[in-house]
């Protein structure tokens, strides 16, 4: 971490014993805490997209924050004043400096890259950075003793799963290096919660959309891939207009249909699962509405938003695009409490183009 001197490494503890303000139930064994709010967070890409939601909401619910960024892929803008610690995941020194001046009791870890196409063209890449920090993340955590874990999971862990909607029981069988490092990710965390107490929740998202209703935080992704921005885009006249890849898909209208979820239902979901968390156990769960929408739906509801024309041309299907991508979130429901709040497209939209308007450029240089 830039600017930081590494400090001294605690012992290391080999089993995780029960937590300070935990007790645990005779008869079911289960844990209970009093007072999870006020714990002190650290927040690994909280500078990104969805990790900034998840920052507010925390701070919103009492919890100390700090994010950990090493500013690749997102903004300083983003982080709440005094609150960014310029840093690599794969400076495990530096985590554990972190971990020891800030006395973190749990971590949300958002950081990774995320482009599909990037991670086909430049695998190590994403092994060295999503495995290879997390694997680092991991290890400084248990040797500090920090044992809650929110990670970051995605749908890709699915590949292109014959069953829709996909349940949690789907086969984990990624398809490209993302999501292959992704589940990769996950096989860690399960025997971490086995050998040495983690408590986890590995949260897969579907498609993360929208921005805070606010207007000031929302996704500024380069370059971007993901498809409502890249439609606002084409609104805003930032782009001429938007490629439909492929309109021969068996789905009602031929493109490709997937389930977006709204990037302040994902900051809920987080908190409610840190609140879960039990020592040497993990939970897996999907993060979607359960509702499908199609490309050309998508466009349609931008189209309504914003009243202004957007020009779409069918280009060619991309490779290992399934058609279909869609939640089971009943698991997400019952075990959290999660319902999400944003199940209408148009106003999901309607948060992003809040944002677009106010932020043309993003979070600019
Ligand atoms: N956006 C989605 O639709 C979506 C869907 C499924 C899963 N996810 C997962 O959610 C997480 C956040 O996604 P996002 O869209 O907000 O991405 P993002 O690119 O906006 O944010 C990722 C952040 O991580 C940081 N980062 C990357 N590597 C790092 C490293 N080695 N050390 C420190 N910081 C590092 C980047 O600078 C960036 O700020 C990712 O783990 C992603 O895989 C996102």
């Amino acid at each position: 971490m830039r600017g930081r001197k590494a400090c001294q490494v605690r012992q290391q503890p080999q089993v995780l014993e029960l937590p300070d303000g935990a007790s645990r139930c005779k008869s079911t064994g289960q844990i209970t805490y009093q007072g999870l709010h006020g714990m002190r967070i650290l927040v690994t890409g909280g500078a990104g997209y969805v990790g900034s939601h998840a920052v507010r909401r925390l701070m919103a619910a009492g919890h100390e924050v700090w994010v950990y960024d090493d500013l690749s892929r997102g903004h300083a803008a983003a982080v709440p004043e005094g609150r960014l610690l310029v840093g690599s995941l794969c400076e495990q020194q530096c985590l554990i400096d972190v971990f020891q001046s800030h006395d973190i009791e749990a971590v949300m870890h958002f950081a990774a890259l995320t482009l599909v196409a990037e991670s086909v063209a430049d695998p190590l890449l994403y092994y060295q950075n999503n495995v290879c920090g997390s694997l680092s993340l991991l290890s400084a955590m248990r040797r500090c003793g920090v044992w809650r874990l929110v990670f970051s999971s995605t749908t890709a862990v699915y590949g292109a799963p014959q069953q829709q909607p996909i349940s949690e029981d789907a086969p984990r069988q990624p398809i490209n290096p993302y999501g292959t490092s992704k589940l990769m990710v996950e096989l860690m965390l399960e025997d971490a919660a086995a050998a040495y107490g983690l408590g986890f929740a590995a949260l897969r998202y579907f498609n993360a959309a929208g921005a805070s209703p606010a207007g000031d935080l929302g996704e500024d992704h380069s370059p971007e891939t993901h498809l409502i921005p890249l439609v606002l885009h084409a609104a805003m006249g930032r782009r001429s207009h938007v490629t439909v890849f492929g309109d021969d898909y068996p789905t009602p209208d031929g493109t490709c249909v997937r389930d977006y979820v709204h990037v302040e239902d994902l900051a809920e979901a987080h908190l409610l699962a840190l609140e879960r968390l039990q020592p040497g156990q993990g939970l897996k769960l999907n993060l979607g509405t359960g509702q499908g929408y199609s490309v050309r739906q998508v466009i349609e509801a931008c189209r309504r938003v914003t009243g202004r024309p957007i020009r779409a041309e069918v280009g060619q299907r991309r490779p290992g695009d399934p058609a279909s991508l869609v939640a089971d979130p009943s698991r997400a429901k019952q075990v959290l409490g999660w319902t999400p709040h944003y199940t209408d497209l148009d106003r999901i939209v309607e948060t992003a183009w809040r944002w677009h308007r106010s932020h043309p450029q993003g979070y600019g240089q």
